[in-house]
């Protein structure tokens, strides 16, 4: 993810999330090494960000632009990581997501994501709410979601 593509994820977090990641929080994902897809266009389609470990994976952060939701677009994202975990021998996610977030737990839900626990005011500022921890265990996966096409992704 070079320079221009960081602002654009940055432009587009802004419009979608109530506690937006800012220019430093995806830099310190780039240096940590952590995978960065998007979905290019101009201004930017959409991004998700993704932490591998030895067996586990964290979904840090996923978003697609507010013209283009409900296009199926958020599930191809996802899936297409899902198999990229999958395929790096990922044995189960993790993911953090507001309970109001009704649109990202339905996307998650379809794709398989259970509930874990819940953290207590896991996200600060005005807007103060608990974070659901979703997990999923990728045998478990629909075989559907994860066939979908990874064209248009580049990292
Ligand atoms: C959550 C998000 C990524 C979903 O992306 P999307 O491309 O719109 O989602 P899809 O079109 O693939 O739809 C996925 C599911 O969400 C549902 N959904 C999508 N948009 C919706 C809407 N406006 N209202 C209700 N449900 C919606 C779809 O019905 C679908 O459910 P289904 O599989 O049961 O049919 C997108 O809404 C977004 O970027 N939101 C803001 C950022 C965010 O909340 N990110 C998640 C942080 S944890």
């Amino acid at each position: 993810m070079g320079q221009e593509t960081v602002h654009a994820a940055v432009l587009l977090e802004a419009s979608v999330s109530p506690s937006p990641w800012t220019e430093g929080i995806f830099r310190d994902c780039l240096t940590a090494g952590y995978d960065c897809w998007v979905l290019p266009g101009d201004p930017l389609v959409g991004f998700l960000v993704i932490a591998f470990g030895s067996d586990q994976a964290h979904l840090l952060n996923l978003a697609i632009h507010p013209q283009h939701q409900h296009q199926r677009l958020g599930t191809r994202l996802l899936g297409f990581a899902l198999e990229c975990a999958r395929r790096q021998g990922i044995a189960r996610v993790y993911l953090e997501v507001r309970p109001s977030n009704h649109k990202a737990r339905q996307l998650y839900r379809s794709a398989g994501f259970d509930f874990l626990s819940c953290r207590p005011a896991y996200y600060r500022g005005a807007d103060t709410e608990d974070a659901l921890v979703l997990s999923l265990a990728l045998d478990s996966s629909p075989p559907g979601l994860l066939s979908g096409s990874a064209n248009g992704v580049r990292g």
